[in-house]
Formats: structure tokens, sequence, C-alpha cells
């Protein structure tokens, strides 16, 4: 951390930074994936503090050595809390992401409610909540992180922990009127109250959680409403909920974009395709990114614009994410038809209009494909920020890439003074956009991305660090 800080960090989430897997005897070591662990990884690795969360494996596991080398390499602790098949087909595939991931990114059909999934949520997260109280010192700063783990707070309250408790949402949180459709939205919404600073992406999130707690928690009053925070008073205490952009450790991208490995990779890409714009589309497989859309608008782009035909090609890398969940394998076959059927409709033996692949990629790989790919498109139907944007301009190091981007994106707040913005749901407006984007000047190409650059440069995660935790650490103001 380089704010005077005193205290460790400890952040807790659902998922650690790494996943731990058996492969016959022996375990091993992968990272996981995601935009919450790209932010929070650099904090920990300068600020030295612990990670608690799952390791992905079960209580059986032998972790102690490769826990023990994480902290060697990473400079930072990790601390398990193993969950058992059950915890996990219920906590992590049912509740949290078969109800509070579908809801709170407006997608109230892909919701499955049921209560003995809500029962064995209440019950990991008070696991999660043991294991912080039996490690934590009084002076530790604790900061629980994202949707899985909303009871935390009001579990360690009920364990006797005093402290001031921080959380941050990663993902969008809904109107009042959606939100009401939980059926268990009372005892979620109270638990939330029971930390001191919650902290959302945008002010939007801001204002509907806002919004919520006052059309539900008639009891709530609002003390002041600032630009940065609104302040709650709830049963004599108060509580700070305010919007923090979440971003990426800038230089290591802008850096890493530059290096020998990534300049050789990225040719090489391009050397493949020569002669080809390339759009670029990396996603986790989930049905919030758009992904279907996406394809749609590339058709309907190259329906709309024969001139395009052979002059680009969508470079799409769909990283595995949430197997489990039935939803995400029927999504994985729809892009594998779709994929199928416009390469077979468009395609030529010189020319493939969409490759597609469905992989997790390594550091190199993925700079690569950010600083040699002419276009991004990163069109969620609704997202908490989308790091992958913010990634995509860090390493467009010679600033001539062109950032499409969702109006849905948490990013869209700050990015879309210089980014196309879209609607992902209007296929012709994403597939003009893409028509745009291609023959864009190269002038107007450098003046968004200076811009884009500029702002992700200046917000970058460590200064988001710093403005939560002194925000966490001014004291609320003495009762009236
Ligand atoms: N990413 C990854 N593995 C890959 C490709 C990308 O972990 O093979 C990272 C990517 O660099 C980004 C994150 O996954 O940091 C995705 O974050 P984003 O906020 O865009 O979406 P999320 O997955 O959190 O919904
Ligand atoms: C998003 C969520 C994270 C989550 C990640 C990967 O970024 O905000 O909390 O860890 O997706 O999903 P997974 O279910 O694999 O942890």
């Amino acid at each position: 951390m380089t704010v005077s800080q005193p205290k460790r960090l400890i952040i807790v989430s659902n998922r650690l930074p790494a996943v731990f897997r058996q492969e016959g005897e022996d375990w091993t070591l992968q990272p996981g994936s995601g935009g919450l662990i790209t932010a929070l990884a650099p904090i920990m690795q300068r600020s030295q503090g612990l990670w608690i969360g799952w390791p992905g494996c079960g209580p059986q596991a032998e972790l102690g050595p490769l826990l023990k080398q994480f902290r060697e390499e990473q400079g930072y602790q990790l601390l398990p809390v193993p969950l058992c098949e059950e915890d996990v087909e219920r906590y992590y595939r049912g509740f949290a992401n078969e109800v509070l991931w579908p809801l709170f990114h407006d997608l109230l059909g892909y919701c499955r409610f049921d209560r003995q999934n809500w029962e064995a949520y209440g019950s990991v997260n008070r696991k999660f909540a043991s294991a912080i109280a039996a490690i934590a010192a009084p002076d530790d700063f604790i900061w629980v992180h994202d949707y899985q783990l909303l009871l935390v707070g009001d579990d360690l309250r009920q364990m006797g922990v005093k402290q001031r408790l921080a959380f941050f949402l990663h993902i969008p949180f809904p109107t009042p009127d959606l939100f009401r459709r939980l059926p268990w939205k009372m005892p979620l919404l109270e638990a939330m109250m029971e930390y001191d600073l919650l902290g959302f992406q945008t002010l939007g999130d801001r204002r509907n959680f806002v919004n919520t707690v006052i059309t539900l928690l008639p009891k709530v009053e609002v003390i002041t409403r600032q630009r940065h925070h609104t302040l709650l008073r709830h049963e004599g205490r108060i509580i700070k909920v305010g919007h923090f952009p979440i971003s990426i450790d800038f230089d290591e991208f802008n850096d890493g974009a530059q290096s020998p490995e990534v300049e050789d990779a990225a040719w090489y890409l391009h050397e493949n395709l020569r002669g080809r714009q390339l759009l670029l589309g990396i996603d986790r497989l989930d049905y919030t990114k758009g992904l279907p859309e996406r394809f749609l608008a590339f058709e309907r782009a190259l329906e709309k614009y024969p001139d395009l035909l052979k002059r680009i090609s969508l470079l799409q890398v769909v990283v595995p994410s949430r197997t489990l969940v039935p939803d995400y394998q029927n999504l994985k076959e729809l892009l594998d038809q779709l994929a199928g059927r416009i390469n077979a409709r468009f395609g030529q033996p010189e020319w493939t209009p969409i490759h597609y692949a469905y992989r997790s990629l390594d550091r190199t790989q993925l700079l690569a494909r950010y600083r040699t790919s002419e276009i991004a498109l990163v069109t969620p139907l609704r997202d908490g920020m989308n790091l992958v944007a913010k990634e995509y301009c860090a390493c467009s190091v010679d600033n001539n890439g062109v950032l499409i981007l969702s109006e849905f994106a948490g990013a869209a707040e700050q990015l879309g003074k210089g980014a196309l913005l879209v609607n992902p749901y209007d296929i012709d407006d994403t597939a003009d956009a893409i028509y745009r984007a291609i023959n864009m000047s190269a002038e107007e190409r450098q003046r968004r991305m200076a811009l884009l650059r500029g702002e992700i440069r200046r917000n970058d995660v460590h200064r988001w660090l710093q403005w939560f935790i002194e925000s966490a650490q001014q004291e609320p103001p003495t009762e009236e």
C-alpha cells in the first residue's frame, strides 16, 4: 500500500488468485481468471498482505508446500477456505452464480431460486467469517469482495468483530425494482448494512443501492449525499456508500506490451493474418458478455458492407468459466454453431472471418493480441467495469487502436469519450461501429486513444486502492 498504513491488508474473496488442482498424485497451481484477480493481485504484491479465499478444491488437499512456494514467489500470503462438493454445488453454482450473478446483471430470466441454495450461501459465508475471525488482529484492514460474500460482514459482527469493515462489489447493483424479485432481499440487504464502507463500481450502481435501501428499509436515513459518497444512518450506525471505478496496473500492461517477447508474438500473429485489420474479443465464457450478439454484429457488418470481405478478421478468445452451470454449457454450443455458420457463409480458402478459440491465454499471448489488434470489441450486455477494455488501451502503445465499447459496461462512464459506444442489443448499431472503426482516420484514432490512455494512466489500480482506503479510514461525522 502506498497510503499511510500501519495495518495489514486482508483481502477476502470467494476465489484465491490461484486455483489448486490435483494432477495424478501431485497438486499444481494455476492462475485464476477474471477481473477481480487482475485488479487485486498487483495490490497484494505491493502490500504483502493476506488473501483469504477458496483454493478451488476441498479439505482433503495437501496445500502446504504450494502455499509456501506461492508466498516466496509473490510476496504475500494465502489462507485457503476449502469447500466441499455440496458447498460448491449450492453456494457457488446454485446461489452465487444462478441467482445473484444474473439478477445483478439485469438478466432475471437466468435466475433459479432455491431455498436450500440460499441456506448454503449463508453457511458458507459463515465459514469465511470464521476463517477471518480466527486470524484477524484488531488493527488489520479487513476488506471483503464481491457478490459471493455479501453476508460476511454481518457474520463477523455476530462473532464479536468490532473493527471497521469494508466491502467492494465488482459487479453491477440492480435497480430496486429488480432487487425486489429476490425472495431473500430483506436479510441480504440488512446484512450488507453491517459493513462500514460499501464500495460500488459506478455512480449508477451506488444510486441503485441507496434507492434500494431507502425503498426496502424505511428506517434508514440519508445523512448527506456528496460527489463521491452518500452517508446513511441505520440503527445508530453510520454507513458510507461510495463509488470507486476499479482499474488495472497501467504501467505493467504498457511496459509489458513493449517487451521483446510480446513484440515478437504480435509480429507473428499479424504476419499470419497479413493484409487484414484484426478485431479482438477477449472474454470469459459468460452470457453477460454479449458474445452471440457480437458474432451476429460481425456477420451483419460483412453483409452490409461487402468491401470488408477479406479485409477484416475477428479474433475471439473465450476463456472457459463456470462449466458446472448449464446455461454456460448451452452458450458454448451456441457460439460453436454461430462461428461455424458465419465462417461457412463468408469464408474463402485464403480467409477465415472468425478465429474462435475456447481456452485461456498466457500473458505474452494476451498482450500480443492487445498490442496488434486494430480494434477491440468489448460489448457486454452488462458488466461491472470490464478490465479487458482498459487493458487493451494500456497495450495500444502506438495510440492506433479503436475501442468499441458497450454503453452497459461500467467502463463506459470513464471511457465513453474516447471509445465508440454501442448498444450491444442493437446488432446494426454495432455493425455500423465496426465499419466506422475500420475507416477511421489515423488522426482520429490517435486522438481517441490518447484520451483513453491518459484516463487509465491517471486512474490506475494503485490510485483506486489509495482512494478506497482513505475513504474507509476517514472517521464518520459525530452525531449531532
Ligand atoms: N484474462 C484471464 N485469462 C485469459 C484472458 C484474460 O484471466 O486467458 C483476464 C483479462 O486479462 C482480464 C480478466 O480476465 O483482466 C477479465 O476481466 P473483466 O473485468 O474484463 O471481466 P470478468 O471476467 O471479471 O467478468
Ligand atoms: C468476475 C467476478 C469474480 C469472479 C470472476 C471469475 O470477475 O466478479 O468474483 O471471481 O468473475 O469467476 P469464477 O466464478 O471463476 O470465480
